[in-house]
């Protein structure tokens, strides 16, 4: 298993970004440890989609549950995946805290999203307050149980919204406490051989400085990088300190 190093790339870019930010990538992935992803805003998908081809491929940031109807500025799964995402970021903490978006919304949009092809990444993480009152493990446990559905096979990341865009991320000691909880609710969830498969991210504050000490953490499958996905060279850097990962049939 290769981690897996993706950009979200949030409410940013415009046309001219495709090429500026995706030329780069499609032309050093092929010589990379890791597998790319970028997801970019809807309007790019297309756009992105065409320019990186099948050697970086490009994921939606959010989806409805439903798989069309009347839903005013939504975007439903299918349309996403027609216009070349074949991953889709869901419950990322701006849209759980911006648009309400609770546990079973989330699990209902991975369902949406699998049954229209599209490989979850399903976001979970604690806020401030929730750390400072020692509840992070039990919080990030309970939306790990809430958010997945039956059968998932995606991508789990966590991003301590205390961390997201501040420059502060977690010491190692403490993201490797919170993956090893995420990895024991996913086998909670799923089932044990169901679980070791899946790829559990870290994402917040990720940078070219830290990420070669973050990507080293036992359980740590990749990193999700949003302000410093939209600098090229930046998420190159990045990419090339991810370590090989052990792979999870030869540990068992
Ligand atoms: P930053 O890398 O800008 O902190 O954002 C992280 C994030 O929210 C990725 O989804």
């Amino acid at each position: 298993m290769r981690p897996l190093i993706a950009g979200n790339w949030k409410m940013n870019g415009l046309g001219a970004d495709v090429a500026r930010i995706l030329g780069p990538l499609r032309d050093a992935a092929a010589g990379l440890a890791c597998d790319l992803l970028v997801c970019p805003p809807a309007t790019l998908l297309a756009a992105a989609a065409r320019l990186a081809g099948s050697r970086v491929p490009v994921g939606a940031q959010d989806c409805h549950a439903a798989p069309a109807g009347p839903h005013t500025g939504d975007l439903a799964a299918p349309m996403l995946r027609e216009a070349g995402a074949t991953w889709v970021i869901l419950g990322h903490s701006e849209r759980r805290a911006e648009h309400g978006e609770s546990d079973a919304l989330v699990r209902a949009k991975a369902v949406a999203a699998a049954a229209a092809g599209l490989s979850p990444i399903v976001c979970v993480g604690e806020t401030q307050a929730e750390r400072e009152a020692g509840a992070h493990l039990e919080v990030v446990r309970r939306q790990v149980a809430g958010s997945l559905p039956d059968g998932f096979a995606g991508v789990v990341a966590y991003e301590p919204v205390w961390a997201i865009g501040t420059g502060r991320t977690p010491g190692v000691a403490e993201v490797a406490e919170m993956h090893a909880a995420i990895r024991a609710a996913l086998q909670a969830r799923l089932g044990p051989a169901a679980a070791a498969g899946l790829r559990i991210l870290y994402g917040g504050s990720v940078k070219p400085e830290n990420a070669a000490s973050l990507l080293a953490v036992a359980e740590v499958g990749g990193a999700l990088v949003g302000g410093a996905s939209l600098d090229p060279s930046a998420f190159l850097a990045i990419a090339r300190a991810a370590p090989a990962l052990p792979n999870p049939a030869a540990s068992r």
